[in-house]
């Protein structure tokens, strides 16, 4: 998984692709490269590292000149990470240079086909076979860059979206796609390609997002010309206007994305909910229920399949699904899931949760679902991603973007939706009384107030932070409704300040994980007011007096805990299948400001990337 840029137009490419670049990394950013066409000759520079690295070894060079460009921000599939296997790749006689990101499966029969006829290899990448792929085509065949790219693709097997551009023609850029994202950002005279529309939003809101299976041939003056890959039929680009604006992408005044993204959590919860509930009258309308309810409220049970934080979000679904909408409601890692032979009825409905909507192994769970008759409903935050697509219905979160690597907003937001989901489930199956239902609308109103309640406690998280930001380990412990937040605090925490830390269900603690406890353990233990309290306050016990340190999430006034624990950090009183939309925000501060403090870089992670496009 990479991020791709490119440039054709009127104004100098490097600037456009440098920043569109930097916008990207949150795809990957082990090491980066830029090609541009200067007028006479291609001009290449790429290495490992960041994008910032690749900046000062430009500004070295002075071959930031041209009109025409492409740019890579890698995470390596193939090949660690060194200045060589870094894109964008040459081909063999130096006309023809590509950016890729995805995998080609099938490049090592491929390479071998090639070698044979004479070409070598640079690289250990499977990008540089598919350039020379493509230039052997151009030779054989005695076709033009489009239709080469067009008979090359269909010889390979996997995953691309592509950029590539001919130094004999340099007027045009050829792109491509299938199982990674390509949006062509369509200017005046002028066009940018890209992984998402954040490179090139301050240039133009007109985007085409390619379908998978189709190609774009962009030429300076003629425009966008789009085919399906597999027969060349033409398509009629869809040119839509976006409606996401630059301030939205870049930090705002924060020092992290991650803050800020957890400080618009507000707001994207009530983005989420606009329009689709109408308090006063009692009303959820969400088109991609209402159009498909009997499916829904005829279903033998709900299957969630999702990844990392979108599988906890899932799993607080299950509680909420189960607990207001009385459906059986199974969670499953999309992962495990594609390849274990489930069973899976034609009356199951499989919600498959994403905030990119390109995780492939989500994907891959969907399609399988989809072949095995079920109806299958998204919940993406990416508009135009390719799980947003491949699903038969589906809603998004309206979280905006989300660049910091550690999930935030996309969690609360996924869970707003879920709740919308079961509420009119409930609603539609009678199993909620109108006074009840109508309880819960005010209530979900209400909790962008108490996100921004519970966000006032920072200085407090951050004091409770600089305690115990020099721990080896530490166990996150909740119960029911805060099972799922104690495994998302957890993963935060490890994912981010590369603390170890285990979520468990509290009842569980004594089964095993209570052997870990002694003065040097932190525990945090969400004990709110609700579900089973008094239960975690015996849980609490334990936990002291085996001399663990204790963090409370605890309600406000709260006393009871407040006399047992260390410390507590309070959120406001709400109904109990919302506290996870509370709870789970000191969480996300205390990961943010101990990573902080440990000065780890908090938005990009070791060893991760944002969008999981690789199985
Ligand atoms: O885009 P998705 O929601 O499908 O991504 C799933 C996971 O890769 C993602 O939630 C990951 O676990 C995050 N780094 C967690 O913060």
């Amino acid at each position: 998984m990479c991020g791709i840029v490119g440039y054709i137009g009127h104004r100098e490419a490097y600037p456009i692709v440098l920043k569109g670049l930097k916008r990207l990394e949150y795809r990957g950013y082990d090491s980066a490269g830029i090609a541009l066409y200067d007028g006479e000759e291609i001009k290449l520079s790429k290495t490992k590292g960041k994008v910032a690295d690749l900046e000062t070894r430009l500004e070295n060079e002075i071959a930031t000149k041209g009109t025409v460009g492409i740019g890579h921000t890698r995470w390596a599939t193939h090949g660690v990470p060194n200045d060589v296997n870094s894109h964008p790749h040459y081909s063999n006689s130096g006309n023809l240079v590509i950016i890729h990101n995805g995998i080609i499966e099938n490049y090592e029969p491929l390479r071998q086909e090639l070698t044979n006829r004479g070409y070598t290899f640079t690289s250990e990448t499977d990008t540089e076979v598919l350039v020379n792929l493509i230039e052997d085509v151009k030779t054989k065949e005695k076709v033009k860059l489009g239709k080469a790219v067009q008979i090359a693709l269909n010889q390979t097997v996997g995953a691309y979206a592509i950029a590539v551009f001919d130094r004999n023609k340099p007027d045009e850029i050829v792109v491509a796609r299938l199982g990674s994202p390509l949006a062509i950002g369509v200017g005046e005279n002028e066009y940018f390609v890209a992984s998402d529309a954040s490179p090139f939003i301050e240039y133009t809101n007109n985007a085409i997002y390619l379908e998978d299976g189709e190609m774009a041939i962009i030429r300076r003056k003629k425009g966008v010309k789009v085919r399906k890959i597999k027969d060349d039929k033409q398509v009629d680009p869809y040119v839509q206007e976006l409606k996401m604006n630059l301030e939205q992408i870049e930090k705002g005044g924060y020092d992290h994305f991650m803050l800020k993204e957890i400080y618009e959590q507000p707001n994207a919860i009530s983005d989420t909910y606009r329009g689709r509930m109408r308090v006063s009258d009692g009303i959820i309308k969400m088109a991609g229920i209402d159009d498909h309810i009997e499916k829904f409220t005829n279903a033998r049970r709900i299957l969630i399949i999702a990844c990392g934080t979108s599988w906890h979000a899932g799993l607080v679904g299950e509680y909420i699904f189960e607990d207001l909408a009385r459906i059986p409601v199974e969670v499953e890692y999309a992962s495990e899931f594609r390849y274990r032979n489930p069973v899976i009825y034609q009356d199951d409905v499989v919600i498959a949760i994403s905030q990119s909507g390109e995780t492939a192994d989500t994907m891959a769970a969907i399609k399988l679902a989809k072949e095995k008759g079920a109806f299958v409903f998204g919940i993406c935050n990416v508009v135009g991603s390719s799980i947003s697509r491949e699903t038969h219905a589906g809603a998004y979160t309206h979280a905006g973007p989300e660049i910091g690597v550690a999930s935030t907003k996309a969690f609360t937001t996924q869970i707003t939706v879920l709740t919308l989901i079961a509420l009119q489930l409930a609603k539609k199956k009678g199993v909620i009384s109108t006074p009840d239902f109508h309880a819960h609308l005010q209530e979900l109103e209400r909790i962008p107030e108490k996100v921004a309640k519970a966000l006032e406690s920072n200085e407090h998280i951050k004091e409770v932070a600089d305690i115990y930001k020099e721990a080896s380990n530490c166990l996150y412990l909740g119960r029911g409704f805060n099972f799922p937040v104690a495994l998302e605090g957890a993963l935060k925490l490890k994912e981010i300040s590369y603390i170890h830390a285990e979520g468990y269900p509290a009842a569980e603690m004594k089964h095993g994980p209570i052997a870990l406890i002694d003065e040097q353990m932190p525990v945090i233990v969400i004990a709110t007011k609700k579900g089973h309290y008094d239960k975690v306050v015996s849980n609490i016990q334990e936990i002291k007096s085996r001399k663990g340190k204790i963090i409370g999430i605890v309600t406000e006034g709260d006393v009871t805990v407040k006399g047992l624990a260390d410390h507590v950090i309070e959120i406001p009183e709400t109904m109990e299948s919302m506290t996870p939309l509370l709870t789970t925000i000191p969480l996300q501060l205390l990961s943010y400001h101990i990573a902080v403090m440990l000065n780890k870089n908090v938005d990009q992670p070791r060893n991760l990337a944002k969008s999981v496009t690789v199985e």
